[in-house]
């Protein structure tokens, strides 16, 4: 469960994904935010993920780093797309689970990236009406979501606590 003090690490936190978590959790008054730029910490590279954790020792962390492009880069750079996300993923998740973070929050923007903004198995996944969606994170948090028909971008624009929930 995250606390006020609870050490939380926003993977990514200068991005569209990640600025909107960041500014979230200063709003919700967290005080132990942990945040790197790409040109700190390159999550690419194994050994600098590890020590990383290692020595920040996160118990919560969002993930939202990734090598982002439009569709015309991400065609033209595909080999390279994937090879920097497998790196970029693969280096967290391990690095998460080998120190013990308690939470890893990555599969929201993956699953609705991959499946859409319909995720009937999730815990208490609803409607909100129109194009909005929610789901519970865990007792206290929640995830907002919205899905405009006919386009592939999906915005996540609420990540936090029940009772400040936008609905
Ligand atoms: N945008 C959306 O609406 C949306 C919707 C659903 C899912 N997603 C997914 O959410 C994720 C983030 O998307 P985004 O739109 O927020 O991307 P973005 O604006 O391009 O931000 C990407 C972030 O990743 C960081 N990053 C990139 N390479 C890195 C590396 N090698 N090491 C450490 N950090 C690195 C960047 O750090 P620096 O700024 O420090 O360089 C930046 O903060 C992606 O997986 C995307 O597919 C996005």
């Amino acid at each position: 469960m995250l606390k006020q003090d609870s050490r939380i690490y926003v993977a990514g936190h200068r991005g569209l994904v990640g600025s909107a978590i960041l500014r979230r959790l200063r709003e919700g008054q967290f005080s132990g935010l942990i945040t790197r730029t790409s040109a700190e910490l390159d999550l690419r590279r194994q050994a600098d993920a590890e020590s990383f954790f290692e020595k920040e020792r996160p118990e919560f962390v969002f993930m939202a780093a990734a090598k982002v492009g439009g569709i015309l880069a991400n065609n033209t750079y595909r080999a390279d797309f994937i090879y920097q996300n497998i790196m970029i993923q693969s280096n967290v998740i391990h690095a998460a689970w080998k120190n013990e973070v308690k939470k890893l929050l990555f599969l929201l923007i993956e699953d609705l990236k991959a499946d859409g903004p319909i995720q009937k198995s999730w815990h208490n996944f609803s409607s909100l009406g129109g194009n909005k969606y929610h789901c519970h994170l865990n007792y206290r948090y929640v995830a907002c979501w919205t899905h405009n028909k006919g386009e592939i971008e999906i915005e996540v624009y609420y990540v936090g606590s029940r009772e400040k929930a936008p609905y």
